[in-house]
């Protein structure tokens, strides 16, 4: 049932060019320019005129969270808050009826994530669930929500689910600005054409495999990675940390690139490798900087850059390549290498890849 891929994880990552186009298959009609959520249509007016949004989840999901804060207040113009399930539930959070809530799980069953639905519903708020599995516990208790076409994932470590998240938080968040007004025409129509474009260049990153899995061969030993990334992709670096910590059990930490002087340069030296997502972006020369910061101290770069990118090619020590896409949908190609490095790593470390130790696919106790 691993459809010839020697893990499930593996068969997920590359499944998520058909997964994505299954998520937005009948949802976004690129030509005419419409996008069409069912379980969104009639709460359109709540978010419209809500205070803010707070969006609720755990690990991977909640990085797609972080990913959705940056589109949503880039394009809809609305206040968001991302918060760890946990921690809001506990700490006595002001909610009111004006704030709409999302809920992102990839299983329905998460038991903070939960309770963080059931606290604000009780407070009177509006909640949107964001879940994979049907009828799961999540997507019955939220008023409204979206699901995820991800089919079943398996694999412990999230992988398809949150590409697919994401896709859905940006068809929500296209649609929400499209009727406030607060995204041109043709910046949004420009956007629904890249949406749809996004699992041929997912299939394209998914390309560098063989690339990935030799730059896997020469750091598979190292005791430490830092993840480095700004704006969209500050998330995605937290996301590629975390992939490599659960399943190769070497320690990661995801920075956004400008806190790194406020602290984690002083890690670096010739045995710390730092991964870099440097691709095409607002933030591409403030990047460039941060790599020579790292350079100079004689630490070793992995960079995720963009097609044709001759600059930080010259810099790193390795790259890895992804197609060009507007910058606010890079976060759905610029997961793949990271997928594919982490997953490596622990195949050569013999790690239980699609069973982590002490870890359970579905958290259902606090
Ligand atoms: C990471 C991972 C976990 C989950 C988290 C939330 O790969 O699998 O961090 O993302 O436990 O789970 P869901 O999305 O099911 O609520």
């Amino acid at each position: 049932e691993k459809g010839g891929y020697d893990h499930f994880m593996l068969k997920e990552i590359y499944e998520q060019p058909s997964v994505i186009r299954d998520t937005y298959r009948g949802r976004l009609l690129a030509n005419e320019g419409i996008i069409k959520l069912g379980g969104l249509e009639e709460y359109i007016p709540k978010f419209i005129n809500a205070d803010r949004i707070i969006i609720v989840a755990c690990g991977t999901s909640w990085h797609a969270g972080l990913v959705a804060e940056y589109i949503f207040e880039d394009w809809a113009r609305i206040p968001v808050e991302v918060e760890y399930a946990s921690e809001f539930r506990y700490r006595n959070p002001i909610i009111t009826e004006k704030d709409v809530v999302i809920a992102i799980s990839q299983s329905g069953e998460t038991a903070d994530t939960l309770a963080a639905i059931k606290l604000a519903k009780e407070k009177g708020a509006f909640v949107y669930g964001i879940c994979n599995v049907v009828g799961s516990t999540i997507s019955r208790e939220t008023h409204s929500g979206t699901y995820t076409h991800a089919g079943p994932e398996i694999g412990v470590a999230s992988t398809k689910a949150f590409t697919t998240q994401i896709t859905v938080l940006t068809m929500i968040a296209l649609k929400l600005a499209q009727i406030k007004g607060t995204i041109s025409k043709s910046n949004y129509m420009m956007h629904l054409r890249e949406l749809e474009q996004i699992p041929n260049h997912v299939e394209e990153a998914l390309k560098s495999n063989d690339k990935i899995k030799e730059i896997a061969e020469v750091f598979k030993d190292a005791s430490n990675f830092l993840y480095l990334g700004r704006g969209y992709n500050f998330p995605v670096a937290l996301e590629g940390a975390l992939k490599l910590k659960e399943i190769s059990y070497i320690h990661a930490e995801g920075y956004p690139a400008a806190e790194m002087k406020h602290g984690p340069i002083a890690l670096i030296d010739e045995n710390m490798p730092v991964v870099v997502i440097a691709i095409n972006s607002n933030h591409y020369d403030k990047v460039v900087s941060n790599i020579q910061e790292i350079k100079s101290r004689k630490g070793v770069i992995i960079a995720v850059v963009t097609k044709g990118d001759t600059v930080v090619r010259e810099m790193a020590d390795y790259i890895m390549e992804v197609p060009n896409t507007p910058e606010t949908l890079t976060p759905l190609v610029t997961t793949i290498p990271l997928q594919l490095l982490s997953y490596h790593i622990a195949v050569m470390l013999n790690r239980n890849v699609d069973q982590p130790r002490n870890l359970a696919k579905s958290v259902t106790v606090e």
